[in-house]
């Protein structure tokens, strides 16, 4: 049977690969967002998962205004960072785990869920730069199953829904026949607002307050629908639904804090980063 891990939830932010192309860990603007990530390091070194099942959102890439799936789950051989970039060299492309794809794709289907299934897929800062943050030496250890939910064009989907589409991802991989290992992944937020009368918007208090309910009161956020967490978070913030789904996906029972980190900001981002066991692992 796969066995889930754990899962990290972290920012993403593209001005992170530029960070990481110049070498700038060590500078002061960057230092606390990047000290944050040894401990990860050493975590995945000794948990080593072959699988990550990662939620994030797409930001106009592989997905335009014109064609918006509200949930998309990818089952391609192998996935290319396709961002622009701001002129950062070349990502190496990360291997596609088909099998696990297609089962997470059955089961959630039959828990009702209209999935977008997607043979080829093209990925972001979202998820390249968090792969680049766990594995700085950029020679991926690991296949993924990309999880897409909607948070750029509204209508999005509930906190609520997003946590269920977690939990039915979770369920899924617990009923894989393979004996992979499997990182849940989630990336986006915390509190930020990149448009509008509210940019540079940022939220201490209910960032805090979240990742401290991921812990052991895992619906918390669910209560918010999802216009009150645009109000909370910013239209950005609103990201942090990546974190629910993922938490979702470690089961109901409270979780075991293994890190976090948090630090104000990185461009226009509350940056979160958190590692969370399931009780039972
Ligand atoms: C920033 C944050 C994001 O989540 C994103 O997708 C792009 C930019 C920022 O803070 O600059
Ligand atoms: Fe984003």
């Amino acid at each position: 049977m796969a066995q889930i891990i754990g899962s990290v939830t972290t920012s993403h932010v593209p001005a992170i690969g530029r960070a990481i192309a110049k070498n700038l860990q060590g500078d002061p603007y960057w230092k606390p967002f990047f000290d944050g990530f040894p401990p990860v390091h050493r975590w995945l070194a000794e948990k080593k998962p072959d699988v990550i099942v990662a939620f994030y959102n797409d930001h106009g890439l592989n997905f335009f205004l014109d064609k918006m799936p509200t949930f998309a789950v990818g089952a391609a051989a192998e996935y290319r960072n396709a961002d622009e970039g701001w002129g950062i060299p070349e990502l190496p492309p990360v291997k596609g785990e088909q099998k696990l794809a297609w089962h997470i794709i059955d089961k959630v289907i039959e828990r009702d869920f209209d999935l977008v299934t997607c043979q080829e897929m093209v990925i972001d800062h979202a998820l390249s730069l968090p792969l680049a943050l766990l594995w700085p030496d950029q020679k991926w250890p690991v296949r993924i199953v990309p999880v897409c939910i909607n948070t750029v064009q509204f209508p999005l989907p509930s906190a609520k829904r997003c946590y269920a589409l977690g939990e039915a991802v979770g369920d899924a991989i617990r009923s894989w026949q393979g004996n992979e290992r499997v990182l849940i992944m989630g990336t986006g937020g915390l509190s930020h607002q990149l448009d509008g009368e509210r940019a540079g918007f940022i939220n201490k208090d209910f960032d805090l307050k979240f990742m401290e309910s991921l812990v052991a009161d895992p619906r918390w956020a669910t209560q918010y629908s999802i216009h009150e967490l645009v109000e909370k978070t910013g239209t950005q913030g609103v990201e942090l639904v990546m974190w629910l789904a993922a938490r979702g996906a470690l089961g109901n029972g409270p979780a075991k804090r293994v890190h976090q980190n948090y630090h104000i900001p990185i461009s226009n981002t509350a940056s979160g980063l958190m590692v969370l066991e399931p009780a039972a692992g």
